[in-house]
């Protein structure tokens, strides 16, 4: 690592790194314990991994494969993403699925049984970070600050993990399900001073760098960014670039294949039909969340992921180089933001399936590969408890009253403010009351005993979409007993899971030291750095390279901190409109 990138994890961290190596004096004893200990910890590890994994039937990258990592060699990294994940959220779908699949205690998640360490996320400038300093710590291995979208600190744009692993001859792809120009597909496809910038982000990701085009395969919401406003896209909405661009004529004119319906999307024949490079923005937002989603009309994550992995391992079958696919359950964070555990516990289940089609792809497949599986931090300060009494409360939660809430606060904020302002099922209701009696508390909350108390917080709300999507989430909140601290981000350490089934990548992922593997607490940092390490690139080669990368933003240095709260805000709501 160059003094340069040393400086930047912060002289604070720094310390710690090297703690090991400053101890003067350890006594033999120390050592010998301590070698123990490393021994155990790793036959441990090994008997899990190899007993957990299907090793020892692979026909190739199994036990027989070489235990020593070879960076060169041909290998798909798959690194996803949850978004605003962090234990409790685990904890909290967990539960949630075992109570509506009458599971056993045992029946636990596809991710809890690739569970590997925990990562701490604080960011160059707050102990909260941002999902933009989040992504960038993984993308290109170092702390930044909060809304850094693939820069230093300073500003200076850096190498990322996907344009390295592309000029290595690696294909690269991003599946997600908010806007394809958000933070974390931003900070492996971009440089960007502030994550704001998405007109300049989607342009980027198209090619516009001094590396000419990075990323091969997009699929993700956020159509928004790639046409204007002044025009339509055929199906009665409006682009958001403040420029007149239309990015999708343009990138269609380039050569992309482009798909922006489900229909389209179905033709990818689940990545079998899929001509390079392909762009499917498949929603103008975001996608909807999971409890809302309508099948007919957009896929589910894992369908997602699997069109991906599918073409790209395709794509690089005769190739002597593997494929590097980022894919984020991107929505778990803004059920985080609206403290809505309904939507919440279904953004995480429908990410468990998504992680489930990468391990039977990793299981099935003849080329060596790793998934990496984390959180860039915690979302809305979420406890599978909460006192609702002032007398000492019960030890419980209720998962049934998730289970009765047939879609999010999101939905129903939207559907309340339809009723009242453009009179939507004004011909089945009579009046207001009725309407969200019947409608919204028995019919879509399948809350039966709400109270008089309950319909006037609604009803207080008025017509601030806002103001229903709180109301609506804090009465699902408090009946099921589920605690949010927060409607930002909060600083706990999130979880690290990884499956692969190649001896060499399993004996680094296990490593425990700092820089060296994942297995248990590391720094965010690591994570980037531990995928530079196993495809032996250099970042700072890629750096080099990207220097004259446009990045700054056009406006003030006085409009970028009020544009930077607007911005965080209308994400939060943009489903709102
Ligand atoms: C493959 O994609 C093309 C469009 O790119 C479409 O015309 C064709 O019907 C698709 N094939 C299948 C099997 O879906
Ligand atoms: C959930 O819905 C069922 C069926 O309508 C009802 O019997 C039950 O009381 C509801 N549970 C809660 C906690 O509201
Ligand atoms: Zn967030």
């Amino acid at each position: 690592m160059t003094s340069e990138k040393q400086t930047l994890l912060g002289g604070e961290s720094s310390t710690v790194y090297n703690h090991r190596t400053s101890t003067k004096k350890r006594s033999w004893l120390m050592i010998i314990l301590e070698s123990l200990n490393i021994l155990l910890v790793g036959t441990l590890i090994f008997y899990v991994y190899t007993k957990d994994s299907t090793l020892a039937d692979s026909t190739n990258g199994g036990v027989n494969s070489p235990s020593t990592l070879d960076p060169s060699s041909k290998k798909n990294v798959i690194f996803m993403v949850t978004d605003g994940m962090g234990p409790s959220s685990i904890s909290l779908a967990r539960s949630f699925k075992q109570f509506r699949d009458g599971l056993d205690i045992d029946n636990i998640l596809r991710v809890d049984q690739h569970f590997i360490g925990s990562s701490r996320t604080r960011s160059s400038s707050s102990l909260v970070t941002d999902s933009a300093a989040g992504a960038t710590a993984f993308s290109c291995g170092l702390k930044t600050y909060n809304g850094a979208i693939g820069v230093y600190p300073d500003k200076t744009p850096c190498g990322t993990i996907l344009e390295a692993l592309k000029l290595q001859g690696y294909y690269t792809g991003l599946v997600v399900t908010t806007r394809i120009t958000d933070a974390t597909p931003a900070a492996f496809s971009a440089h960007a001073d502030y994550r704001f910038q998405e007109d300049l982000i989607a342009e980027q990701q198209l090619g516009d760098s001094p590396l000419g085009r990075v990323v091969d395969l997009i699929i993700g919401g956020g159509r928004c960014h790639f046409y204007p406003n002044s025009q339509g896209n055929g199906e009665g909405s409006n682009g958001c670039r403040a420029d007149n661009r239309n990015l999708i004529e343009e990138a269609k004119a380039d050569g992309w294949s482009y798909v922006g319906t489900r229909s389209e999307f179905d033709q990818l024949d689940g990545g079998k039909n899929v001509t390079f490079p392909l762009l499917g923005l498949i929603a103008d937002t975001d996608v909807p969340y999971d409890i809302d989603r309508n099948p007919k009309e957009y896929p589910s994550l894992a369908e997602q992921a699997k069109v991906a992995l599918t073409a790209l391992s395709r794509a690089t079958e005769d190739s002597d180089k593997g494929f590097f696919l980022l894919i984020e359950g991107s929505r778990i964070d803004h059920a985080g933001h609206h403290n809505d555990p309904a939507a919440q516990v279904r953004e995480v289940l429908a990410f468990d399936d998504a992680f489930n089609e990468v391990l039977k792809f990793i299981d099935e497949t003849d080329t060596d590969t790793i998934v990496i599986s984390t959180s860039d931090h915690e979302t809305g300060g979420l406890a599978t408890a909460r006192q609702i009494a002032p007398d000492y409360p019960d030890y419980l939660w209720y998962p049934e009253v998730l289970l009765n809430s047939s879609h999010s606060g999101e939905f129903l904020a939207n559907k309340v403010y339809d009723f009242k302002v453009n009179n939507v099922d004004g011909d089945k209701y009579s009046s207001l009351d009725e309407f969200l009696t019947r409608e919204i508390f028995e019919n879509d909350l399948g809350i039966k005993d709400y109270t008089h108390e309950d319909i006037q917080q609604i009803k207080n709300a008025g017509v601030n979409k806002e103001a229903l999507l709180y109301t609506l989430n804090n009465l699902v909140s408090v009946r099921s007993q589920t605690g949010w601290s927060t409607h930002g981000h909060s600083a706990v350490d999130v979880n690290i899971y990884g499956y692969t089934n190649s001896h060499a990548l399993g004996n680094e992922l296990f490593q425990s030291s700092p820089y060296s593997g994942l297995f248990g607490n590391h720094e965010n940092i690591e994570i980037g750095r531990f995928m530079e390490k196993i495809t032996g690139v250099n970042l700072d080669e890629i750096t080099k390279k990207i220097k004259g990368i446009k990045h700054h933003p056009q406006v003030s240095e006085e409009e970028i901190e009020i544009t930077s709260k607007k911005h965080t805000h209308e994400m939060i709501v943009e489903n709102l409109e």
